[in-house]
Order: C-alpha cells, then structure tokens, then sequence
C-alpha cells in the first residue's frame, strides 16, 4: 500500500522526532489520536485540494517530542486549615500543557477517617469537565488500616490506581516504620509501587521547636530545620523497610548527594530504586529563603532547596542515572494571599507557611535549557527523564511516553531556538509568582498536542478542556 494512500487526520512534516532512543528526521502520521506512520513524504501527493481535511503541521526546524509526563503533580488538594492550593485540575492543566506536558500524575490524598475510595470520588468530581491534558491518580495513604491495605488498595490496583505515596514526614500525615513496613506488604502483594517522601520528622519537629524557643521564625529556619541528614536518615530508612519485606520504591524530590547514595548503595545491594529529582534541586538554594521580608517563603518547599555542590550533585545524578524521573513537585500557593504564603500564622512562624511552590510549566525548558543546551545531558536522556521512564515506572508505558506507531498522539513540538526570560507574567498557574523567575532559558514548546487535539498553538490555549482520567497498569518495576 502506497504511504499517499493512507488517510491521516493529522500529518507533522520537516521536524526532528525524537525518543528516548532514537533522534530521526520523519513525519508523523496521526490518526484517530493515535500514531499510525512514521516515515519520511507522508504528505506528498497531498495537493492543497485533495489533502484540505487532513492537518499539515511544519515542524521544520523544530524538535517533534512526546509530550512531557510530570508525575508529581499536586493539585486542588486539602492543605491545612484555612489554607488553599492555587492551582485546581483547570489551571494546574493549562499550565502544565504550556510547558510542554501531556499527562499529569497527580496526588488524591486520603482524608482522616475516610477510605481510599471516597477520597478519590472526591478527586474525580475536582477533575471532571476541566483537565486540558490527560491525569492520573497516585493514592496517598494517611491511614494505613487493615481494611485500606487488606480490601481497598488491592482492589484499587485491579481498577488501575497502581501506585501510592507514604509521608515520612509531616504532622498527621507521616506513617510510623511499622505502618510504613505494612503498607510496602501489602503493596508488595498487589503489585502496587510506592513512592517514599523521606525526611525524620521527629529531628524536624525537635529543630522546628529548637528554633522557635529561640525566636528564630523567618523562613530561613525552614531550611535549617530540615537538614541534609534529616533527608539521608529517612532514605536510609525507607530503603532498609524496602528491603525488608523486598519491595520496589521510589524515592521522591532527593535534594542532595547523601540521599543520592543511599540509593546507589540500595541498588548495589540488589534493591530495585527509582529516584527522583526537582528543578528546585538544580536551580535554587537555602540562600534564596534567606531574603528581606517574607520573600523566603516563596521558596519554602520541602525537603528544602540546599547549596551549590547538591545542586551540582544533583545534575550528576541526573548524567549519571541515579536519577530516573524528573518531575516538577508543582506544590502551588499563592504568595500575596491569606490562604497562602503569607497567612497569618505563617507570618508569625515558617512552621506554618505552607510547603510546596509551583513549577509544572517551568519544569521542560529549565531542564531543556541547562541539561541539553549545556551539553549535561542528551535530548533523548532528556525525553527518558521528562517522560518515557514516567511512562514506564507509573504503567502507561507505551501507550504514553513515546512517538512510535500505536502511541497516542501525546507530542509536544519544541522550538530549540527560542529564546525566554522565565516571568510569572507568561506563565499560566494560578500562584502569584515562579521562584523560577529571572532565568533565561533557550528552548521552549510552541505546540502541544493530546490524543492528537491541538491544546496549545501558537501562544494560545485553543479547543475544549479534553483531558481523560488515565487507568495505568502496573509499573515496569514492580513487573
Ligand atoms: O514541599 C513540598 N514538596 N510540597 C509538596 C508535598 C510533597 O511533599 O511532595
Ligand atoms: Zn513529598
Ligand atoms: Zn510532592
């Protein structure tokens, strides 16, 4: 059969495609929003006339990449009394699509008192109607009871929740060792992967009241409460609980070189790891919560950012694959606001700023920009980091997190040329400022597409919010 005499809704000409292994000069054939051809002249033969239904995009001079994965997303969730996230499903979306993504694992955090289920009923009525990219639900257990590890998780994998995140730290949300131990059992025997945040919290609490009796409350102190060893300790412990009842995990948001080799050493050990790292790793520090005022807690996140070399170990790992994933860890809230930043007790003490900072549509070009353009890392390790392996660990592997024939059409279309000053003024999350704010980057993605829709062209957000719930398999890891 002739290539001209297939029927394409959607033909990409003269651009660069690339994936995690390969980097080709191709069109790409799209129909029914799924790739149907790869191959050079899709769209010869196709006179302006006959051709008029089907969609020529010229991608000449331009890199053609699957669209971005952030799996590590959090989104309208409940933050504290008094306390409101600034991005919901829409805007926490439209954002993620302009900064190159196509998918978003985000967090349904279970409420006390609640089961899994409810919980996540509760999610998809928050996401229902608005999301311009596709989702998917990590399930965040709080309360490990017999019945959410016995009944509900089980049946949630079946149903394909397949992963789940624990808290080592955080009041009324950190598990104990024996309940962290339970909950990797019970995943184990269901074939979920479980995604660690690893930091002590009882060091952190005894730092946090340390420097409160000393009337040390800016949000500097954020950081020096929550210290390197604080971050080790836990991945330490984390791996060790792994280990024990020999589980898979990922750990989330490392910060810092002792945390990275704790992982390496994991691995030696004939541990399956994934790691993970943030931009907020690479490109801010301690020093940018020490500023006049308040300005520190736009920069509160936890773990916290820390100094030059566990930024420079940080790329390491990302060269040297300790690190499998890069996610934004978009945590947004609003600075100039009550419900946010600078709510009235969080003026009074950083142990009451809410942690997290937004960074979902940063996340590609930043890394882009300084890993590629810098020569750190190449653009197919860059595609594997930002969304084949997200793909692959989180189970939606290869339908997602590629361009190959079957794939949906999930492509974000770069230009690797264009030069941007990041502001929050271009950006389109709800919070009030990027801690990103000043960086130039070179590189940025000019169309987006799910499924083969257009969400993004040229600067706009074009058609209706389309984003679907993704069910995922299980991960590659666990597999
Ligand atoms: O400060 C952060 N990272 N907030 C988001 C919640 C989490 O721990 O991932
Ligand atoms: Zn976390
Ligand atoms: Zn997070």
């Amino acid at each position: 059969m002739s290539l001209g005499a297939q029927t394409f809704d959607t033909i990409i000409v003269n651009g660069t495609v690339v994936t995690a292994s390969d980097t080709m000069r191709c069109d790409v054939g799209i129909r029914g929003g799924r790739i149907v051809a790869l191959a050079e002249g899709l769209a010869e033969g196709l006179s302006a006339g006959a051709g008029s239904a089907v969609e020529i995009i010229d991608a000449t001079g331009r890199l053609v990449l699957p669209g971005g994965i952030d799996s590590h997303v959090h989104l309208d969730q409940p933050s504290g009394e008094g306390i409101v996230m600034a991005d919901d499903f829409e805007s926490g979306t439209r954002s993620a699509a302009f900064g190159g993504n196509t998918t978003v694992l985000t967090f349904c955090m279970q409420e006390k008192g609640k089961g899994l289920r409810q919980s996540l009923k509760d999610y998809h009525a928050k996401a229902e109607g608005k999301c311009h990219i596709d989702v998917g639900f990590h399930l965040v257990v709080t309360e490990p009871t017999a019945d959410v590890l016995g009944q509900e998780m089980p049946a949630l994998v079946e149903d394909g929740y397949t992963s789940i995140k624990v808290f080592m730290t955080y009041e009324g949300l950190r598990l104990r060792d024996d309940e962290i131990l339970a909950t990797l059992d019970a995943a184990r025997g269901c074939g979920a992967l479980v995604m660690v945040h690893c930091e002590n919290e009882d060091a952190i609490r005894y730092l946090i009241g340390r420097h409160e009796a000393a009337g040390e409350t800016a949000p500097k102190f954020h950081a020096s409460s929550r210290p390197v060893a604080a971050e080790r300790e836990a991945t330490h412990r984390a791996l060790s609980l792994a280990e024990i009842v020999d589980v898979p995990i990922v750990i989330v948001h490392v910060s810092n070189r002792e945390a990275m080799e704790e992982i390496e050493r994991a691995r030696q050990r004939g541990s399956k790891v994934a790691g993970e790292t943030c931009p907020q790793y690479l490109f801010l520090t301690a020093d940018d919560l020490d500023l006049a005022g308040m300005d520190g807690a736009k920069y509160v996140c936890s773990p916290p950012p820390r100094d030059k070399a566990s930024q420079d170990a940080c790329w390491d790992g990302l060269e040297r694959g300790v690190f499998d994933l890069f996610s934004s860890d978009h945590c947004p809230f609003r600075f100039e606001d009550d419900q946010g930043k600078l709510n009235e007790k969080g003026k009074r003490s950083f142990r009451w700023i809410p942690n997290g900072i937004p960074g979902v549509e940063t996340r590609l070009p930043l890394l882009f920009s300084e890993g590629v353009g810098k020569g750190r890392i190449d653009i197919n390790r860059f595609v594997a980091l930002t969304s084949t392996n997200h793909a692959k660990l989180y189970g939606l592997y290869p339908r997602k997190g590629t361009i190959a024939i079957g794939a949906d059409a999930d492509i974000a279309i770069w230009d690797p040329a264009r030069e941007v000053v990041i502001d929050n003024d271009i950006l389109h999350h709800g919070a009030d400022y990027t801690p990103f704010a000043g960086i130039k980057v070179t590189g940025w993605p000019v169309e987006v597409m799910v499924r083969g829709k257009r969400v993004v062209s040229n600067g706009q957000l074009v058609g209706q919010a389309q984003g679907q719930y993704l069910a995922r398999d299980r991960s590659a890891l666990v597999r």
